[in-house]
Parts: structure tokens; sequence; C-alpha cells
């Protein structure tokens, strides 16, 4: 296990294979209010949310086979926070389809599938991108430990993972949280392109690697 420090009292850890259990339960407790899984699940509420959570689990396998580096927060052995970095190696992420069919299968009964498909458009990269970027993915904070600065050290590490790296020159993220905006300028991004689907809109975001965050 890989450790590294932000701030003293906030320790960040690489998670493994056997965290995905917990990270999907971060993902499914952080994002259940999001207004993009509201419009494409017909139930997102806690012990209702069968579909939606095999849906994080989907990502977050999909994320770990694809050898994503995923880290995140404990706080007293609780998994309290992550974050997941793709195209280290300059490659756009690929969610396929194909090969995740049989997960896919699962999580249909639960979908609005029009809606999702349309959310699954707005959310492609926009293709005026510089060639260079690295992928931000998955930042999610449990409800209960939100506004403790976690999402700012766990990014503020997942930037310094991609700066090492010193392949890109950019990192995109997108997000389908309109208050996550003001948190995401905050900390050098800026909206490249928004896309609305319905009640839902998916806002893409972009930070040079070198951004200054001082201000
Ligand atoms: C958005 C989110 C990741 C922020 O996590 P957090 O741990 O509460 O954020 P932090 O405590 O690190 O906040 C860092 C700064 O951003 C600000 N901030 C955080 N969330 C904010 C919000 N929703 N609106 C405005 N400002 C926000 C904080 O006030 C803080 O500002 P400061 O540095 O001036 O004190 C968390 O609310 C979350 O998981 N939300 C649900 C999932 C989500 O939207 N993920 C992001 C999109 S993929």
């Amino acid at each position: 296990m890989t450790r590294g420090t932000i701030r003293p009292d906030i320790e960040i850890v690489a998670l493994a294979p056997e965290d995905a259990p917990a990270i999907a339960a971060v993902l499914a407790d952080a994002f259940r209010e999001d207004p993009a899984f509201k419009l494409i699940f017909a139930n997102t509420a806690r012990g209702k949310d069968l579909h939606y959570h095999r849906f994080m689990e989907a990502w977050v396998a999909h994320a770990m086979e694809e050898g994503n580096p995923l880290f995140g927060v404990r706080v007293d052995d609780d998994l309290a926070a992550v974050v997941g970095i793709a195209g280290l190696d300059g490659q756009a992420p690929q969610w396929s389809v194909r090969r995740n069919l049989v997960r896919f299968l699962k999580i249909v009964p639960g979908m609005r599938l029009r809606k999702a498909l349309a959310m699954a458009a707005a959310t492609r990269r926009p293709a005026d991108l510089p060639n260079r970027v690295a992928e931000i993915s998955m930042l999610a904070v449990r409800t209960n430990y939100q506004g403790r600065g976690l999402a700012a050290a766990l990014l503020g590490h997942a930037h310094g993972v991609v700066v090492a790296a010193s392949s890109q020159s950019h990192v995109y993220l997108y997000t389908t949280s309109p208050s996550a905006n003001l948190f995401y300028a905050k900390q050098g991004y800026k909206l490249v392109a928004e896309r609305q689907v319905e009640s839902a809109a998916v806002f893409h975001l972009l930070r040079p690697c070198d951004a200054d965050t001082s201000l």
C-alpha cells in the first residue's frame, strides 16, 4: 500500500481490489442526490437502490480492470472519500459495453434506458481538448465526512500523481453536480463545455497541470 500526505491530518492511501465494495459504497452514498443519477435510475434511495448500487460496483470493477489508480482517505477505519485517475498513459479511458455486458444486464432493469443513453452521450469528452490530458474520475466524499477538506486533499494528491507521470499537460474531468463547479473552480478548473439532458447537466472542466490555485 502506497501512502502520501497532503495535509498532516489527512492520510491518503492507494486502494486495492479488496477495497472495491467499500469504494462502491462511498460512491453510492455521495451521488445519491446527483441529478444525473436521479434521472437515469428509477430509484437511488437507500434500501431501494439495488440497480444504482450495482452500477457503482460495475464502475469500480471497470476502473480496477483498466488499471486506473484509485486513492482514498480512511477515517476511523471507514473509507470516507475516493478519487480515481485515468489516462495517465495519454489514452482516453474506454468503457467497453461488450466487456461489461454481463454487468450492464444486471443494471438495466432499474434504469431509464433512453435517458441513460442520452446521459452517456453528454458525458463524452469534448472533441477539442488538448492532446495530452489525464482524467480525474469518481471524486466522492461520504456525506457525513464532507466539508473537512478531504476532497481538496485527494484532488491535490491526484494532481501530484499526474504531474509526477509528466506525460500530460492538462487534467480533464466532468461532473454532473452543479454545486461541485464552485469546488472545482477553487482547484483551478475552467468550464470548457456544458451539455443539458432534461433536468441534469454535464459540466466538462479542464485544468492545466501547472494551474496556480494559490489565489
Ligand atoms: C463535491 C465534494 C467532492 C466536495 O467534498 P468535500 O470533502 O466536502 O470538499 P472540501 O471540504 O475538500 O472543500 C474544499 C473547498 O471547496 C468548497 N466546497 C466544497 N464543496 C462545495 C460545494 N458543493 N459548493 C461550493 N463550495 C464547495 C469548500 O467550502 C472548501 O472551500 P475552502 O477551501 O475555501 O474552505 C463532495 O461534496 C461530494 O462528494 N459530493 C458528491 C459527489 C460529487 O459531486 N463529486 C464531484 C463531482 S464528480
